[in-house]
Parts: structure tokens; C-alpha cells; sequence
């Protein structure tokens, strides 16, 4: 058992006087102070043989810092000059060395270090410092301010003790103060050794003051730091804690486990995905909330199917334009049948387009009555760009919402649908069609057309919004196109953007051919049939149109097609593959039934009281009879078939005529007194309005009150004067288009009109007799034929027809 030596009195081996030689037990990387009582483990040999000399001889030991600690076995010069004599206080015997607890005593400046055999041996001059007290007041300061620090210092620092400020008390003599002080701090050796070295107690003070105050510094920075990082560690606990907190509740109400990795999904998704930053961010925040919600909450479903429109959008990704015009001219012509003015015209301005090199510029309009091709013209246009085709039906929309779409805090909130369009399509840059923008209705919910507006205008549609999407949308690659029957029925500021091309509806002539080439094709193909199996020649489909369809485009006649081919493939069912359906004029009426618009030839005489009229409707022209009866009376007027306002004046104006101009028509002055007039239009159950029909009730008029009958080859339009003025009207071409598909051959027509026969084609304007009017009496004479004329008279007359003058003497005079 190791005990503790007994202290004993010093008797140095004395070199000089002043100078002892003592065993030297180098320190790798501490340094001791005077008065510092500390632990210290030896291994080294020589330094158990120093250490077993101090013991055995009872002198003390110095005590020197390695210059090098990495040193084994350091040479005589490897250690600090100044170091301390020390007495060993405690020495303990282990297997592999010595420990000692040691105290510290004065400082000792190493005169000469020597290599004895065994130990290393210093030749020490030893510095007793006298304890004497702090004696001036700026003395008293520094230790004041000294003891301020290191409080400060303990304070700071996580491994002291608070006590450790107690081992000061009662400490006398500035020097000692220092060393004790110094022997606490946490410095690195060699800054510890500049302490020791300082051998004037004054300047020790303030070296060790100035090396506390730069500690106090950086422990207070070590201090702040840590407990920032721990307040970040903490948050990122908390949050990660009830994250998994989170996710348990979810799981304990049901949710599925997949949920996470679903937006863990979206996530890649959404990374991966090219869009605007703008569209990130707020996608990346949309998943943000999606995370923190229950999963099958209504809430999450809504962020779910926003974040999955976001992903569908085609955000920048185009298809190539392969607009080459030549190109683009076969195309057209091989998809469509005539249409050569609204072909060229579509031609024009993919041809401005491809010098441009964009699509900016008006939107291009299809007007026409149905069944003219006007969709399918739009998608003929697609298809010479190479671009994508999505039809966007407006037919019908009253709400703005269905342009811009809803906001999502509606339930079942969409987006509109041109970003739906958008979607379908995969490009931004695709033709997107608006069809039947003149079928568009503004009420309550707002004006959809004024949404359109937008999305029409080249300046501004590189930014349009979706309420439902609420981010800026690029519209501006798209090429609109737009349909509509009726021009006038697109809203005004609408129709100002656009560029408008006519189609007018088709010919006889036309109508067969797009059966030859389109329909009969098509059909036959869609029944399953082949061409040999069901010939159908040009007179067959002449009848078809003739007999069987009234109207300027071709979907009936399409169905009819269909129905043949319907009869056809039964029978081939029933007969065999080589059955061959044969259809002629005289057959097709054991196929499809009475022909339903058959002109029936003995019911078209001339009549009294019945004038044909022409009207323009938006699905192209119509013949309009108007009839009127006369029965005893007391001059009254009935009106009846749904007349608008415009119409019933007509009648009263054209009443006023003829009592005007009783005389020259050989009436007597009060001829309408003692009758009531009754004046219908059919079918009664369409409303009609507009003064074009003037012409046609004052020509009904004067016949049923003249009893002469009105020629039933003639039609005519035109509004009507008191004064018997005859107005030119609108519509000309459709109105003309009609009377040649009912067999008129001659058309009265206001001379105010002239200027529109250019437009009618070319084979209608030339197959019909045109009589170009400015007054009612011209009409009268034209249109009237003689009272109970036979047919070699009314022959005559017609070829008179020219001649107006004497025919109209000729036939007042009876
Ligand atoms: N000139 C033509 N050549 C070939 N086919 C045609 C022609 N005109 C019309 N068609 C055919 O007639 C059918 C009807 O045309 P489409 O649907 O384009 O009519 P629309 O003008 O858009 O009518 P609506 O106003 O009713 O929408 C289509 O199948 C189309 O292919
Ligand atoms: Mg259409």
C-alpha cells in the first residue's frame, strides 16, 4: 500500500549558492504552476528514475514543459527554460508506472539541463516570489477586475464548477492569485508556459487578464452557438415527432399506408416536370398542405385532383408547325369537295402566317347554316399545320365559369374549357376551335363572351387565367378558330375580332359531288359494305338531294346515305356477300319511303292569294309561302302563323299600298270595307320576322283581292314603301340557293340589290331568271298572272315578261 510521504525539509544539492541540481521530469502537454497541487502519470523510464531519486533523496523535483510533447525521449534542450520545483505528494505504484500527485512551489529558471545515465538532471536558479498583497490602487483594480473575469470565465465555462471561484478566497499576493488563476484556465501548453514565463507578478496579472477576457469571448461564442444549434435540433425533433405523431393518428383512422408514398410521387413528379417557376412554386406549396392533411379528407382530394390537372397541362411542350402551303392546299382539297372561296381564303392566311412566322393576328370565322363543313373545315386546317385539333363546343354556355373555370372553393370546382382543351390536346400549341360562338347566352352568372374576349386577343392571352388553375396560362401559341351559323348573333365586340369567312351552303350540283366523293364513301365504309355492293350513280343522288333533303348542307343527305346502306347490308345479310343492292330513281322510293320534299308538280299552280317569299334563316335560305283569305266582313285584319312586329307592319304598309292604289288595280275604292282579310304564314309554328317579306304579303294581297292568281314559278324578296318603293334586303345568296332547290326559276328581286348578284354562284345565277325590281307595281306585273288564265295565256304572258309595260296594260284592262 502506497502511503503519503512525509513532507520533508528541503536540502537542495547546491551547484552554486544559488543554483541546485535536480532530477528534471520533463511534461508532454502541461504545465504546472507554483502552489498547483495536481494528479500526474509516469510511464516513462527516466522519468520514474527522476521521480524515484526526488523520493528517495527528499529533494524536490523540477518540473519542465516539452517544447515538442510528441517527443519519447526529449534531449536535454527539448524542454521550457522556465519551469517549477515541485514536491511529490502522493506517489503510487501501478504495473506499468507511477502515480504521483505533485504541488507546484516556485518557479525555477533552467540554467543547464545534463544527461545523466539514467535521469535528466537541470541546474535550477529558484525564483521565491514574495506573497506581498496588492498594494496600489491600480494593483487592487487589476486583481478586482482580474477576480470580475474569472468568475465570468467559470461562469462560461460548461466543466467548472461554481465553486471553483472559492479556491480564490483568502488567496494573498498578486502573483499567487495569477498562477492559481492561470492554472485553471483551459489554455493550450504553450500559452499556459507565456504565463509561467511571466516572472514579474504585474505583468502576470495582465497577461492572464487578457488571456481570460479573450477566453470569456470565445466561450460566450461557443455558448451562443450552442444553443442555437440546440433550438434547431429541437424544432427539427419537434416537427419529425409529430410528423410521426401525424401519421399514426392517420393510420389509426384508416388511411392507407400509401399515402405517403403518393405524395412522395406527386413530389417526383412534380420535380421532374417542366413548367414555370411560378406554376412550381405554387404546385410544391399545394403539396406542402396536401402533406399535412388527413388523406382522405374532401380537402385533400381537391388539392390531389389540382395538383394532377397541374401535372396533366402540356406547360411549353409544342408540337412542330409543318405549315408548308402547298401542302396545305392538298390537304383542304382533299377533304373537301367545292368550297373554293373559303378554301382560298384559309390558304391567304396560313400564307401571311408562314411569312409572320406567327399566329398572331384576327381570328379566323367560319359562318354558314349547318352541315356546310364548317368543323370540318377547322380540322382540315389543323391538319395542314400538323397541328393537334380539339373542338371546344360553346354552344349553349351562359356561365363565364365554363370559359375561366371555377374557384376551387367550390365543390366539384373544374377548370375551364380551354384549359380542359388544353390538356386533351398534350401541346400548348394546338388549333383549338371554338364552335358555335353565335350560340354563346350571357345571364346572370356572368358573360361568357367577355371571358372569350380575353382569350381572343393575341396582347393579352400569353397570361390568361383560370380561376380553378390560378396561375398565368400561355394561350398564346394556340391557333383559335371559331364557327357560328348566324354572324349577327356573335356577340358585337366578339365579332369585331374575328375575320369572317362565308359558307354558304351548297348547290344540287355540289351536294352530289360531296356524296360521290365523301359521303357515299364514308358510309359504305362505316356499314361495313363495299363500293360493288351498293352503286349509287349521280342521278340516284341527284334524287336523294331533290326529293328527299331541304336544307343548304349535307347532313341529311348523309343520313339518307346511311339509310341506304342500313337496307343494303340487311339484304346482303340475307342473300349472300355477292349480292349487289341496286338502286335507281324509280327504286328509291320502295327504299326510303315518299319522298318527303318531292316538289309535287300538280300541286304548284299558280294560285290566288298564295305568294312565295324568300327568308334567310341561320341554317340557310328558305322559300316562305304567305297566304292570305278573304271572307265577308266588316274590314277587319287577322294575322296569324307568329309573326314578329316588323312582319305585322308589313302587312298594314302593304294594306295602306293597295288602298292607294286601288284604282290602278281595278279595284273599287272601299273594296275593303265589307271584308275580313286573314293573312298566315307557315308553319305556323316557327316565328318569323323582318321586313324582307313586303313584297311577297302585298303581292299575296292584291291577289287574293284582284282574284288574279300569282305565278307559281315565281319567288320574291324585298321590303316595302307606302309609297310602293320596293328596299333592298339582306341574304341574297342563301335566299337564291333556296328557290333553286324548290324549282323557282324566276326571282323578284329589289334593283337595290344588284350589287350582291356576284355573290350567288355562278350556276344558280345563271339558271335563274333574275327580275331586278325598284317598285310594287313592277312586282305586281311580274308576279300576278291574268285572272283564270288558261295555260297557253299564262305562257304567253311569261314570254311577255320582259315587255312589263304592255303585259301590265294588257292585264289591268281585263
Ligand atoms: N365540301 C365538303 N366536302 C366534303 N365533305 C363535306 C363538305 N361539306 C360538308 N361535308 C361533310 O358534312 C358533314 C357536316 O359538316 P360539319 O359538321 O363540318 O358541318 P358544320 O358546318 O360544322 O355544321 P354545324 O353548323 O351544324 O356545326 C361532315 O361530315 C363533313 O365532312
Ligand atoms: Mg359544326
Amino acid at each position: 500500500m502506497p502511503s503519503p510521504k512525509k513532507r520533508v525539509p528541503k536540502a537542495p544539492a547546491a551547484v552554486t549558492p544559488d543554483i541546485l541540481e535536480l532530477p528534471l521530469l520533463p511534461l508532454k502537454d502541461v504545465v504546472v504552476f507554483p502552489n498547483q497541487i495536481l494528479p500526474l502519470f509516469v510511464g516513462r523510464p527516466r522519468s520514474i528514475a527522476a521521480v524515484e531519486e526526488a523520493s528517495r533523496s527528499r529533494h524536490p523535483l523540477v518540473l519542465a514543459t516539452q517544447r515538442n510533447p510528441q517527443l519519447e525521449d526529449p534531449s536535454p534542450d527539448g524542454v521550457y527554460d522556465i519551469g517549477v520545483t515541485a514536491e511529490i505528494v502522493q506517489v503510487l505504484r501501478l504495473p506499468d508506472g507511477l502515480r504521483l500527485i505533485v504541488e507546484g512551489k516556485h518557479r525555477a529558471r533552467l540554467e543547464g539541463v545534463r544527461d545523466a545515465s539514467d535521469t535528466l538532471r537541470a541546474r535550477a536558479t529558484v525564483l521565491v516570489e514574495d506573497e506581498r498583497e496588492a498594494g496600489t490602487q491600480e494593483e487592487e483594480a487589476a486583481v478586482r477586475s482580474l477576480l470580475d473575469l474569472f468568475e465570468e470565465y467559470v461562469r462560461l465555462h460548461p466543466k467548472l464548477p461554481m465553486e471553483t471561484t472559492q479556491a480564490l478566497v483568502g488567496v494573498e499576493g498578486l502573483g499567487r492569485l495569477a498562477d492559481i488563476i492561470a492554472a485553471h484556465l483551459t489554455l493550450r501548453p504553450a500559452a499556459k508556459q507565456a504565463l509561467l514565463e511571466k516572472i514579474d507578478p504585474r505583468e502576470r496579472v495582465e497577461a492572464v487578464a487578457k488571456a481570460i477576457s479573450a477566453e470569456n469571448q470565445v466561450l460566450a461564442l461557443e455558448k451562443q452557438i450552442n444553443s442555437r444549434v440546440r433550438k434547431r435540433m429541437e424544432k427539427h425533433q419537434r416537427e419529425a415527432w409529430l410528423q410521426e405523431q401525424l401519421r399514426a393518428i392517420q393510420q389509426e383512422l384508416g388511411s392507407r399506408s400509401d399515402d405517403i408514398s403518393e405524395a412522395a410521387e406527386l413530389k417526383a413528379k412534380l420535380t421532374a416536370k417542366k413548367m414555370p417557376k411560378e406554376v412550381k412554386e405554387k404546385a410544391f406549396k399545394e403539396l406542402g398542405r396536401l402533406e399535412r392533411m388527413t388523406p382522405l379528407s374532401a380537402e385533400a382530394t381537391v388539392v390531389r385532383t389540382y395538383l394532377d390537372w397541374i401535372l396533366a397541362l402540356p406547360w411549353g411542350k409544342t408540337s412542330k408547325d409543318t405549315l408548308d402551303l402547298a401542302k396545305a392546299e392538298q390537304i383542304l382539297e382533299a377533304d373537301h369537295e367545292g368550297l373554293v372561296k373559303p378554301k382560298n381564303r384559309v390558304l391567304d392566311y396560313l400564307a401571311v402566317h408562314q411569312l409572320k412566322g406567327d399566329l398572331k393576328g384576327p381570328i379566323l370565322c367560319l359562318v354558314g347554316p349547318p352541315g356546310v363543313g364548317k368543323t370540318s373545315l377547322a380540322r382540315s386546317i389543323a391538319r395542314s399545320l400538323g397541328r393537334k385539333f380539339e373542338r371546344v363546343s360553346l354552344g349553349g354556355v351562359r356561365d363565364e365559369a365554363e370559359i375561366r373555370g371555377h374557384r376551387r372553393t367550390y365543390i366539384g370546382a373544374m377548370p375551364g374549357r380551354l384549359v380542359q382543351a388544353l390538356k386533351r390536346a398534350g401541346t400548348s400549341n394546338p388549333v383549338i376551335l371554338l364552335d358555335e360562338v353565335d350560340k354563346m347566352a350571357a345571364d346572370f352568372r356572368g358573360d361568357p363572351s367577355s371571358a372569350l374576349l380575353e382569350v381572343l386577343d393575341p396582347e393579352q392571352n400569353a397570361a390568361f387565367t383560370d380561376h380553378y388553375l390560378d396561375v398565368p396560362i400561355d394561350l398564346s401559341q394556340v391557333l383559335f378558330l371559331c364557327t357560328g351559323n348566324d354572324l349577327y348573333a356573335i356577340p358585337g365586340p366578339l365579332r369585331d375580332r374575328l375575320e369572317v369567312i362565308e359558307l354558304a351552303g351548297y348547290l344540287e350540283e355540289e351536294k352530289v359531288g360531296i356524296a360521290r366523293r365523301f359521303l357515299v364513301p364514308r358510309q359504305i365504309k362505316e356499314h361495313g359494305l363495299k363500293a360493288v355492293q351498293l352503286p349509287l350513280n349521280d342521278a340516284v343522288l341527284g334524287r336523294l338531294v331533290r326529293d328527299y333533303t331541304r336544307e343548304a348542307g349535307v347532313r341529311e343527305l348523309e343520313r339518307q346515305i346511311a339509310a341506304l346502306c342500313r337496307k343494303a347490308a340487311r339484304e346482303i345479310v340475307a342473300k349472300g356477300p355477292s349480292t349487289v343492292f341496286k338502286v335507281d330513281e324509280t327504286t328509291l322510293f320502295a327504299q326510303l319511303g315518299v319522298p318527303r320534299y318531292a316538289r309535287d308538280e300538280a300541286s304548284r299552280r299558280s294560285m290566288v292569294g298564295i305568294a312565295t317569299g324568300l327568308a334567310w334563316t341561320p341554317s340557310g335560305g328558305e322559300t316562305l309561302a304567305i297566304e292570305v283569305s278573304l271572307a265577308p266582313g266588316k274590314g277587319g285584319l287577322q294575322i296569324t302563323g307568329q309573326l314578329g312586329d316588323v312582319m305585322k307592319e308589313s302587312v298594314q304598309a302593304a294594306l295602306s299600298y293597295l288602298k292607294a292604289h286601288a284604282q290602278e288595280l281595278g279595284l273599287k275604292p272601299d273594296f275593303q270595307a265589307k271584308t275580313d282579310i286573314h293573312v298566315h304564314v307557315p308553319e305556323g309554328g316557327t316565328p318569323k320576322d323582318g321586313p324582307s317579306a313586303g313584297i311577297t304579303i302585298c303581292t299575296a294581297l292584291a291577289s287574293a283581292f284582284t282574284r288574279r292568281p300569282v305565278r307559281h314559278d315565281v319567288a320574291m324578296t324585298g321590303e316595302i314603301t307606302l309609297r310602293g318603293r320596293v328596299l333592298p334586303i339582306g341574304g341574297l345568296k342563301e335566299k337564291s340557293l333556296a328557290a333553286r332547290r324548290e324549282g323557282i326559276t324566276t326571282l323578284i328581286v329589289p334593283r337595290g340589290n344588284r350589287k350582291d348578284l356576284s355573290e350567288v354562284p355562278e350556276e344558280a345565277r345563271r339558271a335563274l331568271h333574275w327580275q331586278l325590281v325598284s317598285s310594287m307595281d313592277q312586282v305586281l306585273k311580274l308576279a300576278l298572272a291574268p285572272k283564270k288564265a288558261t295555260d297557253k295565256q299564262r305562257r304567253a304572258a311569261e314570254r311577255e315578261v320582259p315587255a312589263m309595260e304592255e303585259w301590265h296594260e294588257h292585264m289591268t284592262k281585263q
